[in-house]
């Protein structure tokens, strides 16, 4: 598995990479406040669970979107693009990257997700075939729970994070919740036994970087 600081170095390419492909400088915080504040609550949750490990899942939480900045590039998914760039290095990473954005690995009829397969029906029969050969693991949907609870600030709500989805795309707010989405959380909430929100405030905010600093 990746060590923490393969991790880090990981990440600090990547801002290399975008730097050097367009991203305005000091706008990191963004991408490093959601993977990293992913990787801090996904941990927060395996450490209460108990059957998790919490190393595993800050490692799937910060490299969850490895494949994101690669993207525009490719004019391919990223779910796709990070599953190939892990799939020789480490195969649960890649999984991950895979599994992230379907809750329960469901993936939705071909022709709701088409923009975001790029229109590569190739990919998304790929993906298909990759969550029908394997069970959903507590790894997958810890992350996909994760990834709905962080922005670039920090820990919000699912309403929150779907309502500033929506905004980014156009679409009506307040947004409806999927009800797999719901599902999911009931399901930490309950075997946690309280609500994840209310974890929020015991995890150190000592990650977060701030506008305007790219590097900590
Ligand atoms: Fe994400």
């Amino acid at each position: 598995m990746f060590s923490r600081s393969e991790v880090n170095n990981y990440i600090v390419e990547l801002l290399r990479f975008d730097l050097a492909h367009g991203r305005q400088p000091g706008t990191w915080y963004k991408y490093h406040n959601h993977v990293y504040g992913v990787g801090y609550l996904a941990q927060k949750i395996a450490e209460m669970l108990g059957n998790l490990d919490p190393e595993k899942a800050w490692v799937f939480g910060v490299m969850h979107d490895a494949g994101k900045m690669y993207e525009p590039f490719q004019q391919r998914f990223h779910g796709i693009v990070g599953y190939e760039l892990f799939m020789d290095k480490d195969i649960d990473i890649a999984k991950i990257n895979l599994s992230h954005s379907f809750y329960f690995n469901k993936l939705p009829e071909y022709e709701k997700v088409e923009k975001m397969f790029f229109g590569k029906r190739e990919d998304y029969e790929f993906a298909q075939n990759l969550f029908m050969s394997a069970d959903v693991s507590e790894y997958d949907k810890l992350i996909q729970l994760c990834d709905c609870l962080v922005n670039c600030n920090g820990f919000v709500t699912l309403q929150q994070r779907a309502d500033e989805f929506a905004m980014r795309n156009n679409l009506p707010v307040p947004m409806r919740l999927s009800e797999d989405l719901l599902k999911l959380k009931e399901y930490f909430d309950y075997k946690l036994g309280c609500d994840i929100y209310s974890l929020y405030s015991k995890i150190s905010s000592d990650f977060m970087l701030t506008s305007g600093n790219d590097y900590k």
